[in-house]
């Protein structure tokens, strides 16, 4: 409301129209990134106020952005210390062009330089009328916060079904910035994964990025950004960038999206030996653990879900590998996942030569007497029956 009477009080007939312009054109989902003026992001943010913050990371504040249509924007002020103006214009360019349900919107920015007093030298009380450079990023808002805010330990917070459809969507989110965008994220961590209203999970900051031409599969960098504990090895001890430093993180999210810990068997330092068996006991407790809670809860759908916890541990294991060739690529992944996702789909998957064995083979292939059945069709003979339980059609001549 606040925004709205500033808007109406402060503007004056051209600035107003100009901004009416702007907002049409943040309110249409298919309109390209736009460069933004300064006066109109103050405008939406209550100049910048306490209130509007929606949350404060390493490179700056970020702001709610209210329009006179009610949309929200979120507007990310990159700190005036740190802004890098080459770092600015790589992560304005790699956000431009990108589209995607699991990747966050980019819908503008700003690069105007502000005059500020500032001290001269710190401490000496004398003041200076200096230029600061002024960054802005703008931003779909994704308004159920970050990822971390919803994944505590494995037996409590979401259930196992929302958890898979996330892991799904980051790894989708990954495929288009590695397979279609060329992009390396090099921060991917669980605040930068935004969840939508509808659980959504959508990748966001960009900026320590770098991009990579078609041939161009491995590089590395001296300027070494990121976030412990989520970082492969090779790049944080050697600086080396490439898509499978996004996969070792992606490892480590989903691990932590399956236990709700950051903890997993360290490969570094052990034996072959030591580090199979750790791997075996590390999973046998996960899957265990789940399953425990699927008997409890007696899930219709335990069986699936026990084959993508399963999936999933294997796959997050094989990503936190501190070789970076033995991990897998994201490609491999979402083949692996759709591969899953194939069982679940209730299929036809057994004829039979006659009607009279057609119990027992019922029996033999564990389509329950006691569970429902539904029968859905039986022409030509024929009868399909799908078992709710196991998510199985049977297919019976
Ligand atoms: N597009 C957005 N929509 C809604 N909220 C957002 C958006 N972007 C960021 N936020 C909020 O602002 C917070 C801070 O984000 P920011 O990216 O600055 O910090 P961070 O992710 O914690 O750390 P880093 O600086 O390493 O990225 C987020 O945790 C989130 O709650
Ligand atoms: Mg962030």
């Amino acid at each position: 409301m606040d925004t709205l009477r500033r808007w109406v009080g402060s503007s004056s007939q051209g600035i107003s129209n100009k901004f009416a312009e702007l907002e049409k054109k943040l309110n249409d989902t298919n309109a390209t990134p736009m460069v933004l003026p300064l006066e109109f992001l103050k405008n939406i943010t209550c100049d910048f106020s306490r209130e509007s913050v929606l949350g404060e990371g390493g490179y700056g504040v970020v702001y709610k952005g209210v329009l006179q249509s009610g949309k929200i924007i979120a507007v990310k002020k990159l700190n005036g210390i740190h802004v890098d103006d080459r770092m600015f214009q790589n992560e304005v360019s790699y956000l431009m062009a990108m589209k995607h349900q699991n990747i966050v919107k980019f819908v503008g920015y700003c690069a105007e330089s502000i005059s500020e007093f500032v001290e001269k030298p710190s401490g000496s009380g004398k003041y200076i009328l200096a230029e600061m450079p002024t960054r802005l990023l703008c931003l779909e808002y994704v308004s159920n916060q970050s990822l971390d805010k919803h994944i505590s330990d494995e037996s409590s917070g979401l259930e196992w079904n929302m958890r898979y459809e996330i892991i799904k969507g980051i790894c989708n989110g990954l495929h288009f910035l590695h397979e279609q965008c060329h992009i390396v994220h090099l921060d991917l961590k669980p605040q930068n994964i935004l969840m939508d209203s509808v659980m959504t999970a959508k990748i966001t900051d960009f900026g320590v990025s770098r991009i990579f031409g078609e041939q161009q599969s491995r590089t590395f960098t001296a300027n070494r950004v990121g976030t412990l504990g989520f970082m492969a090895p090779e790049y944080l001890t050697r600086g080396e960038v490439s898509n499978k430093a996004d996969i070792f993180s992606l490892g480590v999210i989903v691990i932590e999206i399956i236990t709700g810990r950051r903890n997993y068997p360290d490969f570094m330092h052990d034996t072959p030996y030591n580090i199979a068996t750790s791997l075996k006991q590390f999973s046998d407790e996960v899957l265990g653990s789940w399953r425990n809670k699927f008997l409890s809860r007696k899930y219709k759908c335990m069986e699936i879900y026990t084959q993508q916890v399963k999936q999933c541990i294997t796959i997050a294991l094989k990503c936190v590998d501190s070789s970076m060739d033995k991990r897998p690529t994201i490609k491999d992944i979402i083949q692996r996942l759709n591969d899953l996702d194939q069982l679940a789909i209730p299929q036809l998957i057994h004829t039979f030569p006659n009607q009279k064995g057609c119990e027992q083979r019922m029996v033999s292939l564990g389509v329950s007497r006691t569970k429902p059945w539904i029968i859905t069709g039986h022409a030509f003979g024929y009868i399909d029956i799908f078992d709710y339980d196991i998510q199985v059609n049977y297919f019976i001549l």
